[in-house]
């Protein structure tokens, strides 16, 4: 069994890695250290663009990285945002980190260490439930 990664080591490579996010128009900047399960730890920032809707979020730059390396299971993911609350992955991230690991824990932190730990299960109960019996995938 790898050795697991601490908690806040790998919030120390997301505080760090946000500070390279490219977040021009909404200035909220957002970084994501991902373990997988053989103890690799990949990293995203949030990338925005000027047509708004082709912005990728830290969480899944943090997937696509990890992917492009040739590791496809995932123990856990921290996010850090400068936030009142811990920001949660959107629905969008949810989707694309449940289509590898459905069980990852998820650490959401502020900048002041607030964090809320949950399931990805949690967050998106039946993430791939009929998915595949719909007629646009046969
Ligand atoms: N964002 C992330 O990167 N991850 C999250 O979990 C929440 C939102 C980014 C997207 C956009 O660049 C900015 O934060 C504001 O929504």
């Amino acid at each position: 069994m790898p050795k697991k990664q601490n908690v806040a080591a790998l919030a120390k490579v997301a505080r760090k890695v946000r500070e390279r996010a490219h977040a021009p128009y909404s200035h909220f900047q957002v970084g994501a250290a991902l373990e997988s399960d053989n103890g690799k730890v990949f990293s995203g920032c949030n990338v925005e663009n000027i047509s708004y809707g082709l912005t990728i979020c830290a969480e899944r730059n943090a997937v696509f990285s990890a992917i492009a390396s040739g590791v496809r299971s995932f123990r856990r993911i921290v996010i850090v945002a400068d936030s009142k609350e811990p920001v949660t992955p959107c629905g969008a991230c949810r989707q694309v980190l449940s289509e590898f690991s459905e069980n990852m824990e998820v650490i959401s932190m502020n900048l002041e260490g607030h964090e809320f730990r949950a399931s990805l299960a949690e967050l998106l109960p039946r993430s791939k439930a009929g998915i595949l019996d719909h007629p646009c995938s046969t």
